[in-house]
């Protein structure tokens, strides 16, 4: 089994990212290695500069984002960690599958429609092309399970049609160039809201720092910002049917589950009928202390430059030596 899965590079990382999505990979990875199976994650910068970008910040987003991977629990021995831009064969074998993939069948990615809106003509071609490398990037490395949500459910069935229309158009059933990746449904992701507001996702972009938690906020930080939460005068519920309509409290109590890795019910067992002043208190500390080995590593990690790039350099040549031989049979297929 060999997974295959990107990740946008993004700055200013918070509890939102790492609930909903770096735990899932750490997980992931864990799962990969019990079974004696293998784990590849990329960031995907080639992927960023089909939408307007700053060089400078996509560069330390990147950075930034390994840091915190590192951090949150992805081993770079374990998975193999890379950015795309490093490993040129995703490009390259883009451009060998941009002759299968069709025009039609991209022009029915609901993701192009989406992004492109009614600006078609001003969008990148990279914006258009964008699934061909998501299928370059997995069908690169024989990936035999793909996570994806249900947002990437579309482009992975293009992958699989252009490696099967590859595969019937040049290379045969019984030695295919490509491996069909299947699709895995990733554990079940949290959602995180806003400490301010409980009906918005806790966000990078809330112009309220105090409506999120950052990977990089100290202890103190942590437990003014879990205090200063919004929430109502009740006090909490005995059980989860009582916080429908408080979505302040329901996202309160929904991370001290996840950090516990309890229940809803099982945090209401222990504080129903308490009051905020003492479950905030508790839901503050518990953030502390997961989050302060997390943060003492991702602090000392992002700022050390050389060190988060040679664990790119490392995870991009480990990724290469796989990559090659499966360029080399597409080459080889095409007569090239
Ligand atoms: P932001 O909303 O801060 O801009 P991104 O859109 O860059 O975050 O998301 C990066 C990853 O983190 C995505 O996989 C996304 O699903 C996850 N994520 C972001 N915010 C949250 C949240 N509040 N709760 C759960 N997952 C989140
Ligand atoms: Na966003």
């Amino acid at each position: 089994m060999r997974i295959v899965s990107g990740i946008q590079p993004t700055g200013n990382l918070h509890l939102g990212n790492y609930l909903g999505a770096i735990r899932n990979w750490v997980k992931m990875q864990d799962d990969m290695a019990a079974q004696g199976g293998q784990s590849l994650y990329f960031l995907a910068d080639l992927h960023a500069i089909s939408m307007p970008f700053e060089p400078e910040t996509l560069s330390s987003n990147t950075r930034e984002m390994v840091a915190a991977l590192v951090a949150c629990g992805i081993d770079p021995d374990r998975s193999i960690l890379f950015n795309q831009a490093q490993v040129p064969q995703h490009a390259e074998l883009q451009w060998l599958l941009n002759g299968t993939a069709r025009m039609g069948w991209l022009n029915r990615m609901t993701q192009w429609k989406d992004k492109a809106g009614k600006n078609r003509e001003g969008a990148s071609v990279a914006l258009f092309t964008y699934p061909v490398l998501q299928a370059a990037d997995v069908l690169l490395y024989q990936a035999t399970h793909v996570p994806v949500g249900e947002d990437q459910k579309q482009h992975l069935e293009l992958a699989r049609d252009i490696a099967q229309k590859f595969n019937n158009d040049f290379a045969s059933e019984e030695n295919p160039v490509f491996t069909l990746p299947e699709p895995i449904i990733p554990p079940e992701a949290a959602r995180i809201m806003s400490l301010r507001d409980g009906t918005a996702k806790m966000s990078k972009s809330d112009p309220s720092d105090m409506a999120r938690i950052n990977l990089t906020d100290d202890a103190d930080t942590i437990m003014k910002k879990v205090k200063k939460a919004k929430t109502d005068p009740e006090p909490l519920p005995s059980e989860k049917a009582g916080l429908v309509g408080r979505a302040e409290a329901a996202n309160l109590v929904g991370i001290y589950a996840v950090m516990t890795g309890s229940t809803v019910d099982g945090v209401l067992a222990d504080f129903g009928g308490e009051g905020f002043g003492k479950f905030k208190p508790a839901l503050g500390e518990l953030l502390v202390e997961k989050l302060a080995p997390i943060n003492a590593r991702f602090v000392e990690l992002r700022q050390d430059r050389g060190a988060l790039d040679a664990i790119l350099h490392k995870g991009a040549e480990k990724a290469r030596a796989l990559a090659v031989p499966t360029l080399d049979a597409t080459y080889k297929a095409l007569g090239l």
